[in-house]
C-alpha cells in the first residue's frame, strides 16, 4: 500500500517535470517540446542570413511565443525536412525564406495541409497557393538603385558594362535585374554603356522592359548563383575573353555584396582595368570595410531589423487570430500574395557612418579607417 502510493507520487513528479520541459523547451531555438513559430533560412554560408538569424534572436528574446530557427544549407531536400521537423513540433506559423523558390512549394504545401499559416520571408515562393503572406524589401528598387549608381558615375560614352545576376532559383534575382535593366537600358541605347559580357543582353538592348523569359536568358549567361566562387570564375573568364576596348574604366552591376567583393578582386588585379565602379547589396560587414577601403563602390542597405520586426509582427497577429496589415501584393504565378514591403537605402563611403553606425546597425569598432 505504502509502496504503491510512493510510486504514484513519483510518477506524478515525473509527469509534472515532463510537462514543464515541454512548455519551456523550444523557446528561441531550443530543441524538443512545442514550438509556435518555425523559421527556416536558406544557408549559413552567407553573411546576409547570419545577420537575419541574429536579428531574429534579438527580436524574439522577449516574445511569449516559442520559436525555432533552422537552416537549409542550400538544399531543397533539407528545407523540406526542416519544415517537417517544425510541423511535428506543432508550429502554427511558418516563416520561410526558400533556397529555391519553386522547389519550396512542396514544403509549404505540406505545412498548409496541417493548417499552418505560411509567411514567405525576403524571397517569394512561386507557383503554389500555399503561401499566405510575403514580407520583403523593395527588390525592384534595389536593382534600380544599383543601376542608377552606375549611371551617375558613368565616365564619357562607350563605357564597358559588365552585368552579373543572382541565382535563377531565386525570384528576387529576376526582380533585381528587372529593376536594374529599366534604368540601364536607355543608357545602353544612347551609347553611354556598351555591354561587355552578355550576347543575350546585347541582343535585347532596344527593349525597354524585359519578359521573365528574356531575363532568364540573360541570367543564364551571367548568373553568379549567389556564389562568390562562381562569381570570381565568371569574372576571370569574362576578362580573359575581353578585347582591349572592353577594359579601361568600367562599370559593373554586381547583384550582392558577397559576389561584388570577389568580382571586384578580379577586376582590381587586371592591369588593363584603369578604374571600376561596382555595386552590391546587403551592407555585409565585409563589404562595408571594402567600401571604406575604396574597393567596392556602393551597397544597398536593407535593414534586416525591419524585415524581422514585420515578419514576427505578422506571425503574432496570426497567432492572436487577427489579420495582418499589408501594403500590396506580389503575383507568384498562382496567386497574388499579400505583401508588406520595406524601403532600402544606398550606402557609399560618404554616408556609411550615418546610415550604419549612427543607426546602431553596426558598431564603429567593427571597422578600421572609418
Ligand atoms: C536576398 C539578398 C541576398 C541574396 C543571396 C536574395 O534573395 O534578397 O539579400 O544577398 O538572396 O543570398
Amino acid at each position: 500500500m505504502k509502496r504503491g502510493f510512493k510510486s504514484i507520487a513519483l510518477l506524478l513528479v515525473i509527469a509534472l517535470f515532463a510537462a514543464l520541459v515541454a512548455a519551456c523547451g523550444g523557446k528561441n531555438g531550443g530543441s524538443g517540446g512545442k514550438v509556435s513559430v518555425g523559421i527556416v533560412l536558406p544557408t549559413k554560408d552567407e553573411e546576409r542570413w547570419l545577420q537575419d538569424e541574429q536579428r531574429f534572436k534579438d527580436a524574439l528574446s522577449d516574445t511569449k511565443y516559442s520559436t525555432e530557427i533552422l537552416f537549409s544549407q542550400g538544399s531543397s531536400a533539407k528545407e523540406k525536412e526542416n519544415v517537417e521537423t517544425l510541423i511535428n513540433k506543432g508550429i502554427k506559423v511558418l516563416i520561410i525564406c526558400p533556397f529555391d523558390g519553386a522547389a519550396a512549394g512542396a514544403a509549404v504545401e505540406a505545412a498548409k495541409k496541417e493548417g499552418i499559416q505560411v509567411i514567405a520571408y525576403d524571397r517569394l515562393i512561386t507557383n503554389t497557393d500555399a503561401v499566405d503572406y510575403y514580407v520583403t524589401f523593395d527588390s525592384k528598387t534595389v536593382g534600380a538603385k544599383q543601376a542608377q549608381y552606375l549611371v551617375d558615375h558613368a565616365k564619357g560614352s562607350g563605357q564597358p558594362l559588365y552585368l552579373y545576376a543572382g541565382a535563377a532559383t531565386d525570384n528576387n534575382a529576376f526582380i533585381f535585374f528587372e529593376g536594374a535593366w529599366e534604368v540601364l537600358q536607355p543608357k545602353i541605347a544612347d551609347g553611354t554603356f556598351k555591354i561587355a559580357n552578355s550576347s543575350e543582353a546585347t541582343a535585347l538592348k532596344d527593349s525597354k522592359s524585359l519578359t521573365r523569359d528574356q531575363i532568364s536568358k540573360i541570367i543564364g549567361q551571367v548568373t553568379t548563383n549567389w556564389d562568390a566562387n562562381e562569381a570570381k570564375n565568371k569574372a576571370q573568364t569574362h576578362l580573359t575573353a575581353a578585347s582591349a576596348d572592353m577594359k579601361g574604366d568600367v562599370a559593373i552591376l554586381a547583384p550582392n555584396d558577397g559576389t561584388s567583393r570577389s568580382i571586384a578582386d578580379v577586376f582590381a588585379s587586371d592591369k588593363a582595368i584603369t578604374s571600376y565602379v561596382i555595386t552590391g547589396q546587403d551592407a555585409d560587414k565585409a563589404s562595408i570595410q571594402y567600401i571604406i577601403d575604396g574597393k567596392q563602390s556602393m551597397t544597398v542597405f536593407k535593414d534586416v531589423r525591419t524585415l524581422v520586426k514585420d515578419a514576427i509582427g505578422m506571425a503574432v497577429e496570426l497567432l492572436d487570430g487577427k489579420t495582418p496589415e499589408t501594403t500590396g501584393s506580389y503575383n507568384n504565378g498562382k496567386k497574388d500574395v499579400k505583401a508588406k514591403q520595406t524601403d532600402v537605402i544606398v550606402v557609399e563611403k560618404s554616408n556609411v557612418k550615418q546610415e550604419l553606425v549612427d543607426s546602431k546597425y553596426y558598431k564603429e569598432s567593427d571597422f578600421t579607417g572609418l
